[in-house]
């Protein structure tokens, strides 16, 4: 028996060395544990031996058994393993690479235009109170936004600030930030907002909007314009010309809307097929603007007979709906990897 056991592990040695790839290591297997092998033919000599000597030698072959598995295992492991970093012919990884959100870059594109005229980024804050989202910004005290249909208030103690609420547009960073700089500024706030509107293709409860202002001495509308047509030209076409419709704000006078003329038709009107971005009128609406009201500087303790400023804050949604012909807006929340996966 013992030198049967000194003979397997001899010739187990000599096969192990020379094995050296996953099939070689395969018939190792085979050869040394498989059914047919010796090992086997040893163990059921054990019923022959003498009753008291079966434990030591149970034992014994138990050990070399064990020996041979651990050997063979490692030679498995590190073969396959040398296989796998050579194959180079290998599929590689899906490593399923995340991207940027479709409305991340585009608040990117808008911000990294703007800087480029000389704005910086600066984010507000999305709980608001009642004095930063209406007071400051000269909401009269019983102006519709202000009611409960159309602001999502919160459950907290009201401060001296009013009541807390989920801010419904990006303009209370007017406040926030010339309470704490002063002028000359030009910013730019990206961030969400919110409103109790009913979802559908064009409203969400939740939504994106950019707010800009600047705020210097001899501010004028004209470089309101001329900030705007230069945005629009570089974020839709080069050739789109702008417009300014007159418009009611509480914190701009006077205000407007801004409408870039058609980037899809050109204005051109197709009796064959309506234009699906402008549906023939040849403008579309794209932000709301004006010079900043003086009532909100001087509630932002700026002097109003010596600065003046102007702002415009734009839906950010909108915007990326109408550059990618997006015709929901429900796409951009749900999280389907066929629609993101395009942007
Ligand atoms: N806050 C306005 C809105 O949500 C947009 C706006 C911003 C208008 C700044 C004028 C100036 O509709």
């Amino acid at each position: 028996m013992h030198q049967d056991i000194e003979r397997l592990k001899q010739e187990f040695e000599l096969d192990w060395q020379s094995a050296d790839n996953a099939q070689e290591t395969e018939s190792l297997r085979v050869k040394y544990l498989g059914r047919k092998a010796f090992i086997n033919e040893l163990f059921t000599r054990i019923v022959q031996m003498p009753a008291l000597e079966r434990g030591n030698w149970g034992k014994e072959l138990n050990q070399v058994k064990q020996y041979l598995t651990a050997r063979i295992a490692e030679k498995g492991s590190s073969s396959a393993g040398q296989e796998a970093r050579l194959d180079l012919t290998y599929p590689a990884l899906n490593l399923n690479e995340g991207s940027r959100h479709v409305l991340v870059s585009v608040m990117e594109n808008i911000c990294g235009i703007f800087e480029k005229l000389g704005f910086i980024v600066a984010w507000g804050n999305e709980t608001e109170d009642e004095w930063h989202n209406f007071a400051a910004l000269n909401f009269p005290q019983d102006h519709p936004s202000r009611d409960s249909f159309d602001t999502f208030y919160l459950d907290l103690p009201a401060t001296k600030f009013g009541k807390s609420l989920l801010r419904c547009h990006t303009s209370p960073s007017q406040p926030r930030i010339m309470k704490e700089h002063k002028p000359p500024l030009a910013v730019v706030s990206p961030g969400r907002v919110y409103r109790p509107d009913e979802v559908d293709a064009t409203h969400s409860f939740m939504f994106h909007q950019i707010e800009g202002f600047a705020v210097a001495e001899d501010i004028n509308f004209a470089q309101l314009k001329g900030v705007l047509l230069s945005f629009a030209r570089q974020f839709f076409s080069p050739d789109v010309n702008i417009r300014l419709r007159p418009h009611y704000f509480p914190f701009t006078e006077p205000s407007a809307e801004a409408d870039i003329s058609c980037f899809l038709c050109k204005g051109k009107r197709n009796p064959e097929k309506k234009c699906s971005v402008c549906k023939d009128k040849g403008w579309i609406e794209v932000l709301g603007c004006g010079m900043i009201h003086p009532n909100v500087l001087e509630n932002c303790e700026i002097d109003s007979k010596k600065y003046q400023g102007f702002a415009f804050g734009m839906g950010v949604e909108r915007i990326a709906m109408l550059k990618y012909g997006i015709t929901d807006i429900r796409l951009f929340y749900e999280n389907d990897k066929r629609f993101l996966e395009q942007f």
